[in-house]
């Protein structure tokens, strides 16, 4: 049995489905503070806070063979304005789950980690090797969290893969899930919001980048890519008996301006655009080096940008149609 917390969330969600149908059974952890209990289509659901000493129970009630540990606030934006949240739930938080995981004989972890732990970085694409200088609280808090597990892996009887997520986007293809947050800050919903009508425009954070058109670049990836890579390094996990960390991105860099033309172009909807002031704490350009994951663990994106934005509007269009 796999323990997926967060499993109620947007990338969590799609991950519960990919290891549903890789033949896992699971249970999601989720306290639903920012998940949606109707998202967990698959396995157990057990609302618990992974940073209580409750989620003890989890562990005495299901036979729990490894972690996937997707329970996190995610928000660059917020973490600049609140710091003490993130370090609390994604650090501290995460030790307890450690802690508790440790008292059960749980040997296999899977952290949710992110781009935002190199800051700007010092090439691109990135690759894990480059020193991590997180420049915002979010992408500090997954640093430290990682030193922590390979603290941990040190010690002994214990692996981790820590992923760290480039920009995931896109839905499931079937439409059962998909990404829904709520204050919503991500680029592609928001654009989506605009094309449909629920908001009169979409601003541009900054437009005078060190970029060719002004505006940063992200590299985006389609969640269930992300899915797909999790089971993966599930099987890795059961096999070797070793830790990594590995980029999770298509190596493909797209702007802010870019990716509001390839929504206009999908939805074929005209809206306004606007240009705003820089967003504290973002890096101007994130694209991934992927080599490393592809080759261990034979990883390959399936999905581009156009099909990330087909699948995001099949899904933004049921989500407003209901
Ligand atoms: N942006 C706009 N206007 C908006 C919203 C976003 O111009 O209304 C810009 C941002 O400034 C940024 C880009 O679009 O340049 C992407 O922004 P998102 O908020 O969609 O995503 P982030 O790059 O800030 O962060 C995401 C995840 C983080 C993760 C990071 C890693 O939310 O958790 O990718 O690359 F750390």
């Amino acid at each position: 049995m796999i323990l997926i917390t967060g499993g109620a969330g947007y990338i969590g969600s799609h991950t519960n489905k990919a290891l549903h149908n890789a033949g896992y059974d699971t249970v999601v952890v989720d306290n639903l503070c920012k998940g949606y209990e109707n998202f967990v289509k698959w396995g157990n659901f057990e609302n618990y806070d992974f940073g209580s000493k409750d989620v003890s129970e989890v562990f005495e009630k299901y036979d729990i063979d490894g972690v996937i540990h997707f329970g996190a606030f995610s928000s660059v934006a917020e973490s600049v304005e609140f710091p003490q949240k993130y370090f609390k739930n994604n650090y501290k938080n995460t030790l307890n789950l450690l802690q508790v995981m440790r008292e059960y004989g749980v040997d296999k972890f899977i952290l949710s980690s992110t781009a935002a732990v190199y800051g700007n970085p010092e090439h691109v694409p990135i690759t894990e090797d480059q020193d991590l200088k997180p420049i915002n609280p979010y992408g500090h808090s997954k640093f430290i969290t990682e030193k922590a597990l390979q603290r941990e892996a040190d010690k002994g009887d214990f692996n981790y893969v820590s992923l760290r997520y480039f920009n995931a986007a896109g839905c499931d293809f079937d439409g059962e899930i998909g990404e829904l947050h709520d204050p919503e800050t991500h680029l592609i919903p928001l654009i989506l919001d605009a094309a449909i009508g629920k908001r009169e425009s979409i601003s541009i954070f900054g437009t005078d980048y060190d970029t060719p058109d002004g505006t940063c670049i992200r590299d985006y990836i389609h969640v269930n890519d992300l899915a797909d890579a999790h089971v993966k390094a599930y099987e890795y996990l059961c096999k070797e008996n070793e830790s990594n960390i590995f980029n999770l991105g298509n190596g493909e860099g797209y702007s802010v301006r870019e990716v509001i033309d390839m929504c206009k172009k999908v939805t074929g909807r005209d809206f306004e655009v606007k240009m705003d002031d820089r967003r504290e704490g973002d890096p101007a350009i994130l694209i991934a080096d992927s080599t490393k994951i592809r080759e261990k663990l034979g990883w390959v994106p399936q999905y581009d940008l156009e099909q990330i934005v087909e699948s995001a509007w099949k899904w933004h269009e049921r989500m407003n149609v209901i």
